[in-house]
């Protein structure tokens, strides 16, 4: 794209975070000029130096580029909203009281953009929210001032569908769901995404059924999950490899695709897929139902950290080791592997269940920042993956890191104490890998392996 930023057209980013940051990175490098509104003023300055502390691959490259092209900045000003031909919100829907949705950032959000909407522009919504929120919530906010939505301004709910530490090609790439308070927003918006991306639009009948199918996605990821984690458990206590297991099983044709278990590990975190699960069950209390399937995920992934610290301290027991004085070696600390998010990571229950029994335990993530490991967890964070290793009686991967999958095992079993446990709970070594442990006088131990 070139430079000149005259004739493009507009779009303001309510809410810049992870989300409004990837997105208005990439639609700035797809022409658009872009402001992101946040009230975070450390957002305006770090994006005025061309640059963001938000991880994810390729990320600060398009920001630094959108800067310099002047087609990206952000501000604490809403007033940017006026100037925009499109208007995305993409503040945080946290978990409220009750699992209910906080919808305090939504309604702020849309106060603030009802004041300053004009005739023509096309409002989208991105945030998770409960259906019905587009059309119940939004629209007599925005309609306020005398505009109606689909005559006037257009309004249409899209679900953010990306996955942390794969944001920007899947930006790029994953079809987009739509759906508009009435069929003229739907239309307007489906012609935006097919202009800006170029990708393939579902155009649903809808606003709700595309609030909807967001929450159906989270759900159906932290169920298969839980599902993935029950299985490993029986396979931990029958003795038999749950990779091998699903492995075989995803290979049945079933309707149109095939049976696809997830993979098994020490816990689900993240802003997603901690919480969404959590809306469903809200959902179906306020509509008279007793959902299980939202229960039955967020319970048996919430157990999976104390399931995985009780793997650690059984393995030790067995070689006649007792996890109180232990030198425990946590590898990774993000939810995610090769991500820095710690948002709801299930690390820190793990860490804290070993030094609750008294491990001597010792973190190492070359993803996180000090600041933000400090967040999870007191224990003491190293820069280097030598120095944790070194001397480990068990060495515990929390998060997939290539760092860690890359690192050699005679070096690892050089490091750690002769005889130590790698547990891993990210089922992230191959059985190659695993093989080449044991040899080296390591033991190995997975989630279900
Ligand atoms: N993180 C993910 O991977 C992901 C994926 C899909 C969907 N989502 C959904 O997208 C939404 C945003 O998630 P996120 O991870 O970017 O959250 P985030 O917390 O990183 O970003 C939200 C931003 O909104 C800002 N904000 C708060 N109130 C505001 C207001 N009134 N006006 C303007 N800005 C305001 C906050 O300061 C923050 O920077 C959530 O609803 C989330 O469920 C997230």
């Amino acid at each position: 794209m070139g430079s000149s930023s005259e004739g493009s057209r507009r779009i303001a980013i309510v809410g810049f975070g992870y989300i409004g940051t990837c997105i208005g990175a990439v639609l700035a490098d797809r022409g658009f000029v872009v402001t992101g509104i946040d009230p975070r003023p450390e957002v305006e300055q770090e994006i005025a130096k061309g640059a963001t502390s938000i991880h994810e691959p390729g990320l600060k490259d398009l920001v630094a580029k959108g800067v310099a092209a002047g087609r990206l900045k952000a501000t604490t000003s809403y007033d940017a909203v006026r100037e925009a031909d499109v208007v995305l919100v993409t503040v945080g829907t946290p978990l409220g009281a009750d699992h209910a949705p906080d919808m305090a950032q939504i309604l702020s959000a849309s106060e603030q953009v009802a004041k300053r909407l004009r005739r023509g522009q096309l409002v989208m919504y991105k945030s998770t929210v409960p259906p019905g929120t587009t059309e119940d919530v939004v629209r007599p906010l925005l309609e306020k001032q005398g505009l109606r939505s689909g005559v006037d301004f257009f309004l249409a709910f899209c679900p953010e569908r990306l996955a942390e530490g794969r944001a920007i090609v899947e930006f790029l790439s994953l079809p987009i769901v739509v759906g508009g308070a009435e069929p003229e927003s739907t239309r307007a918006a489906a012609e935006f995404w097919r202009e800006a991306l170029d990708v393939r639009v579902l155009e649903l009948s809808t606003a709700r059924a595309a609030e909807m199918s967001k929450l159906a996605d989270n759900l159906f990821i932290d169920l298969n999950v839980a599902l993935a984690n029950e299985i490993a458990m029986l396979c931990d206590r029958m003795g038999m490899d749950a990779m091998e297991v699903i492995e075989a099983a995803n290979t049945l044709p079933k309707g149109t695709h095939h049976v696809n278990i997830l993979v098994p590990g020490a816990g689900v975190g993240g802003y997603c897929l901690t919480k969404d699960p959590w809306f469903v069950h809200w959902l179906g209390q306020r509509h008279g139902l007793d959902l299980r399937t939202p229960v039955a995920s967020r319970s048996v992934n919430d157990g999976m950290p104390a399931y995985t610290a009780a793997a650690v301290r059984d393995e030790l027991a067995q070689h006649g080791r007792a996890l109180k004085g232990a030198r425990v070696a946590i590898l990774g600390i993000a939810f995610k592997s090769n991500t820095g998010d710690v948002r709801f990571t299930p690390a820190g229950g793990t860490i804290h269940a070993l030094r609750q029994a008294g491990a001597d335990v010792v973190v190492c993530d070359p993803w996180v920042s000090a600041r933000d490991a400090k967040a999870v967890t007191d224990a003491p964070l190293v820069a280097s993956l030598d120095d944790a290793l070194r001397g480990a009686d068990a060495v515990v991967v929390l998060a997939g890191h290539t760092e860690f999958r890359t690192f050699p095992t005679p070096r690892l079993a050089e490091l750690a104490k002769p005889g130590a446990l790698v547990l891993d709970g990210r089922a992230m070594y191959t059985k190659l890998q695993i093989a080449e442990m044991r040899k080296l006088g390591l033991r190995f131990r997975g989630i279900g392996r």
